[in-house]
């Protein structure tokens, strides 16, 4: 029997947390920290994470704005929006919620967020400092995932650990953190021949692949640490992870559900990155490493 890891509950520490540096910071600079959501479209998935992270931003005393634009948004249009974030005082991060619509080339857009308010921290110049193991900021899933292993009392050093999808946004990143805390570590993907020779080595699985129900017993080594990334909507509309939990879990050490996991600790973690954003930006150092 796994230990199941309560996401939601690690989450609500977190914003406690950031709740109460929030008051802090107020204190401190005469302002709270400012997030703002771009979203363009309609995405009816992306709407409703774009509430959440509206209302997580609220709830913790942050200024937070939120910018919906019309699915037929010309990229320019969008381009200078973002010209005018970068320069807000008030806003210490924000991001651009994905996908984008097909006519608008999200690489651009991604490099047209300064980088000091990168608080997806998707920017070449964030993801460089990650490759580097400098500060910065990291994205907020992966560095989900790494709370979640620590609330579990699982230590990356000297493990080995499978990160299975190379997505920007999260297998890449994912890999570096567990790389940079001291695990040995093995990034899995859709061309990976016999997943489960690779995944059975895993101490640590994180699965990030989006495809529902593709992990199951046969890819985990017993008592391991399952991590399950995946949010793929069923027919029947319900959230499914990646990994087929009832069958994974009694042989698992501790995993993840999906709902409940990974999800609420990616807005958290999106929280914590625009606090640091703010922190940085305050300290008006030309030695920032943010800037
Ligand atoms: N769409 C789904 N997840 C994310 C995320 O973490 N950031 C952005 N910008 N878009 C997303």
């Amino acid at each position: 029997m796994a230990q199941i890891i309560d996401g939601k509950e690690v989450a609500r520490r977190v914003r406690e947390g950031i709740a109460e540096e929030t008051a802090r910071l107020r204190e401190q600079y005469g302002r709270p920290p400012g997030l703002a959501v771009v979203l363009v479209g309609d995405d009816p998935a992306s709407a409703v994470y774009v509430r959440n992270k509206e209302r997580a931003a609220q709830e913790v005393g942050f200024h937070s704005e939120v910018h919906r634009l019309p699915a037929e948004t010309t990229q320019q249009a969008l381009l200078q929006l973002l010209e005018q974030l970068n320069r807000a005082d008030e806003i210490d991060g924000y991001l651009v919620q994905l996908p984008l619509p097909r006519h608008i080339d999200p690489q651009a857009v991604v490099r047209a967020i300064s980088p000091e308010k990168d608080v997806d921290g998707l920017t070449p110049v964030q993801a460089g400092r990650l490759l580097l193991g400098e500060p910065g900021l990291r994205p907020c899933t992966p560095q989900g995932v790494m709370e979640l292993l620590r609330s579990a009392g699982v230590d990356p050093d000297g493990k080995e650990a499978v990160v299975v999808g190379r997505s920007a946004i999260v297998g890449k990143p994912m890999a570096h953190l567990l790389l940079g805390a001291g695990a040995t570590v093995t990034i899995a993907h859709s061309h990976t021949r016999k997943l489960e020779e690779v995944t059975r080595r895993a101490d640590i699985l994180v699965v990030a692949a989006g495809r529902a129900g593709l992990v199951g017993p046969e890819h985990v080594k017993p008592g391991a640490a399952v991590i399950d990334v995946g949010t793929n909507r069923g027919e029947d509309g319900k959230l499914k992870g990646d990994v087929r939990f009832s069958e994974v879990e009694p042989l698992a050490g501790c995993i993840t559900p999906v709902p409940g996991g990974v999800g609420p600790m990616t807005i958290a973690l999106l929280l914590r990155n625009c606090l640091e954003a703010m922190q940085w930006r305050s300290s008006a150092s030309s030695k920032s490493p943010v800037s």
